[in-house]
């Protein structure tokens, strides 16, 4: 035996290293970045890292990376005009943890509260607000994907009494429709309601439009309460990861000091990941907002690209101003298999993601076009 591993045993990550490299060429339904580039961390897989407590107080356990993670969440909080001194944040692992913390918060301000969020919302807040306990009523989307805000207005007037707790969509998962969180807190401040709290579940959007002018406002300086992005969708990570921001004020009233980590419990997990912070450190460092800037740009083009290649094939496809996400008519199931194109009732979707080429694109353009004309395949579903 050469390696650690017997034989068989490295046959076995062979194969998957193959299948995974194979599945890799045709990975266009997600909004998660491949084109990664992380060697350089290799050497940290040999220590047991763990950011167990707050990233701001280091404890007893010594291997963390703390540091990385506070510069991570520094970057963010600059990012999203988070007021001086005012915003706290940890790195999770991934959005539906973000979304969790941020009605955690919201529920421990106002248990008497009433969470509002649209049709369109992401099928893991369902279950955290169950997990919590949480009354909430679902608002109607448009077709756009974003919240019908005719409808929250109707709502919160049927409901003044109780505080609203607002959970936004800043790009939704299948349209990337964007709820107007400017809007939004006009209709509250309409109603004249001072106890309310507005979430926004940013998980792919929260890095793009920051990098896009003109883009609808939605972080800090429109005095939201906290904010949850992905780090393995837009800026890529080999394991899945996210960021959570909070009005400090908030993450104090549920902070619990712990003697046995030496650490305040501010976050959801006990343990916790200390590869992710790195991983996101290190992608801020190489990219810097200036190319950050640039990939997001190339993205919008390439979007533009697709709708364009769709079109002439007699496609309809189209996508929301600012979106990276092109939607167009659910394909069948061999086209939806071979692409891992995810699918919602009627409709199907392409992310434009940093890695998403326009020969990848030319090329599901030409197999949806033959699904279209028959060429021995079924109809669009639509
Ligand atoms: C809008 C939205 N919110 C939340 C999530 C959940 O994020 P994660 O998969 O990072 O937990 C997703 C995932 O696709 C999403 O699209």
């Amino acid at each position: 035996m050469s390696g650690p591993l017997h034989r068989e045993a490295e046959k076995r990550l062979d194969a998957l290293y193959e299948r995974l490299t194979e599945r890799r060429e045709t990975f266009v339904g997600y909004p998660c970045t491949a084109d990664l580039d992380y060697r350089e961390l290799d050497r940290f897989l040999a220590f047991p890292l763990n950011n167990v407590g707050d990233p701001f107080k280091d404890g007893t356990y010594g291997l963390h990376t703390h540091d990385f993670e506070r510069e991570v969440v520094q970057w963010f909080a600059g990012l999203l005009h988070a007021p001086a001194d005012e915003v706290w944040g940890y790195v999770t692992n991934g959005g539906t943890e973000g979304n969790l913390y941020g009605l955690y918060l919201a529920r421990e301000l106002y248990p008497d509260g009433m969470v509002y969020a649209s049709q369109d919302t992401h099928y893991s807040v369902a279950k955290n607000l169950r997990l919590l306990k949480m009354p909430h009523i679902m608002i109607k989307s448009r077709e756009d994907g974003s919240m019908d805000l005719e409808d929250l207005r109707e709502t919160i007037r049927i409901h003044r009494d109780v505080p609203p707790i607002i959970f936004a969509n800043i790009g939704t998962t299948m349209k990337e429709g964007i709820d107007r969180v400017d809007a939004i807190r006009a209709i509250l401040d309409d109603f004249a309601i001072g106890r309310r709290y507005i979430h926004c579940d940013a998980a792919l959007s929260g890095m793009t439009l920051p990098f896009i002018e003109e883009a609808p406002p939605f972080d800090f300086r429109e005095r939201i309460d906290s904010i949850s992005i992905s780090g393995h969708k837009f800026i890529g990570s080999p394991v899945p990861c996210g960021i959570v921001l909070a009005d400090k004020g908030h993450v104090r009233r549920i902070a619990r000091s712990i003697e046995y980590v030496g650490t305040l419990d501010t976050t959801i997990p006990g343990s916790r990941n200390g590869l992710t912070p790195l991983i996101l450190w290190y992608a801020i460092q190489r990219w810097g907002r200036e190319g950050f800037v640039k990939r997001v740009r190339h993205c919008l083009a390439n979007a533009d690209y697709a709708i364009q290649r769709f079109q002439e094939e007699g496609i309809p496809a189209w996508r929301n101003p600012h979106a990276i996400t092109v939607v167009f008519p659910r394909p069948n199931d061999a086209i939806l298999a071979r692409w891992q194109i995810a699918v919602h009732g009627r409709i199907g979707h392409l992310l434009v993601m940093p890695h998403t080429g326009r020969p990848l694109i030319d090329d599901l353009a030409t197999a949806l076009a033959a699904e279209r004309t028959g060429s021995g395949l079924p109809a669009l579903a639509t």
